[in-house]
């Protein structure tokens, strides 16, 4: 898994999970325990349902055998982070899907439910991540919060 330094970010949990279906339910699972051990419970539904689509991707799109799913806690706002790290190099791209379609929405979820999300490369792949402010906190305080996109690639 990705290297953040630690007076940047506590990871919660931190684990590679299967590339099958399963997998979106498992994440869901750990994450709530996770957040509910450190009674950040309020966070949960908004991160369970963002993670679910972001693991959802990389079981449809990366054709991964595994992937890696990461739950972090940024030190200087008390923001919450789901990282998603797979080994495809193609970009997650979000589409506005017309309202009768299928698919096309995973991400549009994404982007309504967390403060930011974006993408950065990793390894041979890319990392993934939501980003969830504190409870309480204003969202301006998101732009105060480090990039991501230094993760060191291990
Ligand atoms: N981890 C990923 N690896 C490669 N491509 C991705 C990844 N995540 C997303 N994409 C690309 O971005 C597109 C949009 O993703 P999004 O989740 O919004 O829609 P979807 O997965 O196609 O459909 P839905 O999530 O509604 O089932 C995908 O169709 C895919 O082409
Ligand atoms: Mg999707």
């Amino acid at each position: 898994m990705m290297e953040i330094a630690a007076r940047q970010a506590m990871s919660l949990i931190a684990f590679t999970l299967p590339g099958t279906p399963f997998s979106a339910r498992m994440a869901r699972f750990y994450i709530r325990a996770a957040l509910d051990y450190h009674d950040l419970d309020d966070y949960a539904e908004d991160i369970e349902t963002v993670a679910s689509e972001l693991v959802s991707n990389a079981i449809a799109h990366a054709g991964a055998r595994s992937f890696g799913l990461e739950l972090l806690r940024l030190e200087d706002s008390g923001a919450i982070a789901v990282v998603v790290t797979d080994p495809c190099p193609r970009a997650p791209a979000m589409h506005h899907p017309a309202e009768n379609a299928e698919h096309g929405r995973g991400l549009v979820i994404v982007e309504a439910l967390s403060a930011s999300w974006g993408w950065t490369r990793h390894d041979h792949g890319k990392a993934v991540f939501a980003i969830f402010p504190r409870e309480g906190w204003p969202v301006e305080a998101i732009s105060a919060l480090p990039r991501l996109d230094h993760l060191d690639a291990d």
